[in-house]
């Protein structure tokens, strides 16, 4: 299962007999290719050891307040920024009446509430309890803030009685939360993505490049095959490995990049142009390698092609995006960008201090011809996801 593929899962366990289920999901999970993490309520550890999911995740589990801050680096915050998915299995009539409070009276609670990501819930209780006014007005409320649903299934209950409100079985909830990780939105399209920087060779050996770690591009990449597009990445020199199911081309220098892209460009819908292109090059590389003189050396340098204008500019024009690094006035370069090269499209952000080019996280904002969004600083794979539902969203009001 692709989509499960270094997905991190923060799985919730709270205090229901179908805990010692959850086990076997940690397992099922791991096996899928996705990062566990488990945090128990007080009452979930009275049911089954937090060693048991300790053993099966490969990580310390967190249940007390304090847990969250034992100096592995994960303080509540960063624990709920961590994860791509929260998933609280089982979910007991009295956790989903919290969370459907908003209440923040364990850790559990407090990292829900920290989300701004995907939570999911699996119900695991009594048939009456589920069928209570209270728990139904509770989960009718979980669903308008967009919290998932799994189940519940129906079959024999731990008390003996029969009816709706068994927690699915693993293998169920495996499914649900791999379609966690599909949104759809770009099903059917084809798109074209560079990453990475250029290198621009000065001589056999040299050669001037910039910080692009192509993190931004790749998790843009997963996340359009995540949303079902088919994607092809022309990629500059990184240490990444790429999606699974991304078609990759390799390239080193901006005019490569203009050539790769050129020759894939007509058979795509959407582009997105997420590489460092190096605007310049020298003009005169050496096939040799220079040898060093006792004095200073002037380096020509020439323009490279523009490659997201030139794809803006084609007659039959993908819809097209391009990014704005900028380390001051964001909005206004990023504006004159969108128009100047014609673009569908703008994902600006602030670069230099330590932001933006080879850290994990970033914060986005995307601009329109007339509109933006914010989005706020998360990890670069949340953030892909959240560009490509905006992306998908826009693009499919063109066409
Ligand atoms: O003008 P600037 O380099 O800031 O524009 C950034 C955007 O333009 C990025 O989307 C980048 O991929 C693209 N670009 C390009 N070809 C170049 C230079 C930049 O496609 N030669």
């Amino acid at each position: 299962m692709i989509e499960l593929v270094n997905k991190r899962v923060l799985l919730g366990v709270s205090g229901s007999i179908a805990a010692y289920k959850s086990a076997e999901l940690v397992r099922l999970l791991r096996k899928q290719g996705a990062e566990v993490r488990v945090v128990m309520t007080a009452t979930a550890t009275e049911f089954i050891q937090p060693l048991t999911f300790q053993a099966l995740s490969g990580n310390i589990v967190y249940s007390a307040w304090d847990d969250a801050d034992r100096g592995d680096g994960m303080g509540h915050i960063e624990l709920a920024r961590w994860a791509d998915a929260i998933v609280i299995a089982p979910a007991s009539a009295d956790l989903l009446a919290r969370l459907r409070q908003g209440m923040a009276n364990d850790l559990l609670t407090t990292l829900c509430l920290a989300s701004n990501g995907t939570i999911a819930v699996a119900p695991a209780m009594n048939r009456l309890m589920w069928d209570n006014a209270a728990t139904k007005e509770n989960m009718e409320v979980l669903r308008q803030r967009g919290i998932h649903i799994l189940g519940p299934g129906t079959g024999g209950q731990a008390c003996g009685e029969t009816g709706l409100g068994r927690m699915l079985e693993p293998e169920q909830l495996v499914q649900g939360i791999s379609g966690l990780f599909t949104s759809g939105i770009l099903s059917g399209t084809k798109l074209l993505l560079t990453a990475g920087p250029t290198r621009e060779p000065i001589d056999a050996m040299r050669f001037l490049s910039n910080r692009s770690s192509g993190k931004m591009g790749y998790a843009l990449a997963q996340a359009a095959i995540e949303a079902g597009a088919d994607v092809t990445l022309i990629s500059g020199p990184v240490a990444l490995t790429p999606p699974e199911r991304a078609k990759r081309l390799d390239v080193n220098s901006a005019n490569e990049m203009y050539e790769a892209v050129m020759s894939e460009i007509s058979a795509n819908d959407v582009f997105i142009s997420a590489a460092a292109v190096a605007d310049y090059r020298p003009a005169n590389p050496s096939k040799e390698k220079v040898k060093r003189k006792d004095d200073n050396v002037d380096l020509a340098l020439t323009q490279n092609r523009d490659i997201v204008a030139s794809v803006a500019a084609l007659a039959n024009k993908p819809f097209t995006v391009g990014f704005a690094a900028e380390t001051s006035d964001i909005e206004k370069h990023a504006m004159s960008k969108l128009k100047r090269k014609g673009l569908d499209l703008i994902a600006a952000n602030q670069v230099g201090d330590g932001q933006g080019a080879e850290v994990d996280d970033n914060a986005m904002t995307l601009y329109w011809a007339d509109g933006c969004q914010h989005l706020e600083k998360t990890t670069k794979s949340k953030l892909a996801r959240q560009m490509v539902a905006i992306i998908g969203e826009h693009y499919r009001a063109a066409t």
